[in-house]
């Protein structure tokens, strides 16, 4: 890892009630102390019934962990059915948006396309997205991660500013390697980083390559957190299942401790 603050965000996907992302945000606020935010930022995603609950809890006990989305649609209002505008999660004071987890992209069709505007539309709205990028088992067996991963910065990116791409969080994630237990090995995750940095100097020149977060995700836990965060060009971690245990999640964010 660089001089590039690391991110380490909580991916509550679809779990949690109101209730319990209360609970779960106070927990793990008593597990982390003024000095851990001194040297990493903490974010969590809950998903969209909680929001407005995580929010003020954070507000009002001045909790100083990010509050996140899991996604969003790319227009502002309209005739969406079901969809939840970046303005409104704005309006939350939301700062991070999950776009394009592989999620989103194999069971809900999300294209390269959509991700773009996406991450479009969550710049617009002055928030930071998190743009997820992996390749299937079988990408990475015939050898095509590298190039899928490629296509998905370039596409994702599409139409960002230098200065923004520079701002903005990229996750890692190896479809084989989420929520299965299965990580990808700390050299195998740090090669694909820092291929991805390169994809970013390539495309958006140097300053936007050494400045955009690079998180890795997949089966990341207290025990694999640390030698993922030794790595030069890993800057932080998305992680799901371990999230939900915020004794578990405080562990990760203190990797350092763990190593
Ligand atoms: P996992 O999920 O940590 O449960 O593998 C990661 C993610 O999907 O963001």
């Amino acid at each position: 890892m660089a001089d590039r603050f690391p991110l380490i965000s909580g991916n509550w996907k679809m779990n949690n009630n109101h209730f319990e992302a209360i609970q779960s945000v106070q927990k793990l606020s008593y597990a982390l102390t003024k000095d851990d935010y001194e040297v990493v930022e903490v974010s969590v995603h809950p998903p969209f019934t909680d929001v407005r609950s995580v929010q003020t809890v954070i507000e009002a006990d001045k909790i100083d962990i990010r509050l996140g989305a899991q996604n969003c649609h790319w227009e502002t209002k309209g005739a969406f059915t079901g969809e939840v505008s970046p303005a409104m999660l704005a309006k939350l004071n939301v700062v991070y948006v999950i776009v394009g987890h592989s999620e989103r992209r194999e069971l809900f069709g999300e294209t390269d396309e959509d991700v773009n505007k996406k991450v479009l539309a969550v710049l617009g709205q002055e928030m930071t997205p998190i743009m997820c990028c992996g390749e299937t088992s079988t990408e990475r067996e015939a050898g095509a991660a590298e190039s899928k991963v490629e296509r998905q910065v370039k596409e994702g990116l599409a139409g960002v500013t230098k200065a923004a791409v520079a701002e903005l969080v990229i996750a890692y994630e190896p479809i084989w390697a989420i929520g299965t237990g299965a990580t990808a090995t700390a050299q195998d995750a740090q090669n694909m980083c820092a291929h991805i940095r390169s994809v970013v100097s390539d495309n958006f020149g140097a300053d936007a390559g050494a400045g955009v977060r690079i998180q890795y995700g997949g089966s990341v836990k207290p025990t694999n957190a640390a030698e993922l965060m030794s790595q030069a060009d890993i800057d932080g971690a998305l992680v799901g299942g371990a999230s939900l245990d915020p004794e578990d999640f405080s562990r990760i964010v203190n990797w350092r401790l763990e190593a």
